[in-house]
C-alpha cells in the first residue's frame, strides 16, 4: 500500500522509541536490582509503545502536509487515530505514571550501584512521557480535529 495512504508513525518518533528499548534490552540482562528495574520498565514500555505506535503516533504523520495546506481523504486515517487518542488518553497516562514508577526505581537502583547512565536513561524516558502529554498527544487531538472541519468544509464546498 502507498505510505501516503496508510502512514506510519513519523521515523524520529519510531527511532527513538526504539533506543529506549534497546537500551533496556542491553540491561535487562543484568542481575540484581538494576536488572529486576530494567526489566519491569521494559515490559511495561514495550506494550506502551506499540499502542502508541499502533493507534497513536501515525496521525502525526500527516503535519508537515497539513503545514502546507493540503487536505486529501486518505489522511481521515488521522482523524480515527485521534478518536481513539481521545477515548484512550486517561489510560494512556495512567501507563506513563506506572513506568514513571519503574523508572524511580531504576534512578534508585543506578544512583545505589553509582551507574550514572541508568538515571540520565531514566531521566530521558520521563523527559519523552512528558514530551507526549504536553506537545504530542495534544498536537494528535488538534490534527483530528482541524482535518475533521477541513474535509468536512471540503466535501460540503464540493472542492
Ligand atoms: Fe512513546
Ligand atoms: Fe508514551
Amino acid at each position: 500500500m502507498d505510505e501516503a495512504l496508510n502512514p506510519a508513525t513519523p521515523g524520529p518518533l519510531h527511532l527513538e522509541h526504539l533506543e529506549l528499548r534497546h537500551f533496556l534490552a542491553k540491561m535487562a540482562h543484568e542481575k540484581g536490582e538494576t536488572g529486576d528495574a530494567a526489566r519491569l520498565v521494559a515490559r511495561l514500555l514495550d506494550a506502551h509503545m506499540h499502542k502508541e505506535e499502533t493507534f497513536v503516533l501515525p496521525a502525526l504523520a500527516v503535519l508537515p502536509r497539513l503545514a502546507e495546506g493540503r487536505f486529501e481523504p486518505a489522511m481521515a486515517d488521522a482523524i480515527a487515530h485521534a478518536e481513539w487518542l481521545k477515548k484512550n488518553l486517561a489510560e494512556l497516562v495512567a501507563e506513563h505514571r506506572a513506568i514513571s514508577a519503574g523508572l524511580e526505581r531504576l534512578i534508585a537502583a543506578g544512583r545505589a550501584a553509582e551507574r550514572f547512565e541508568l538515571v540520565e536513561f531514566a531521566e530521558k524516558v520521563l523527559n519523552h512521557a512528558r514530551l507526549e502529554e504536553l506537545v504530542l498527544y495534544p498536537a494528535v487531538i488538534v490534527c483530528g480535529e482541524y482535518l475533521k472541519h477541513n474535509l468536512e468544509t471540503t466535501v460540503e464546498l464540493g472542492r
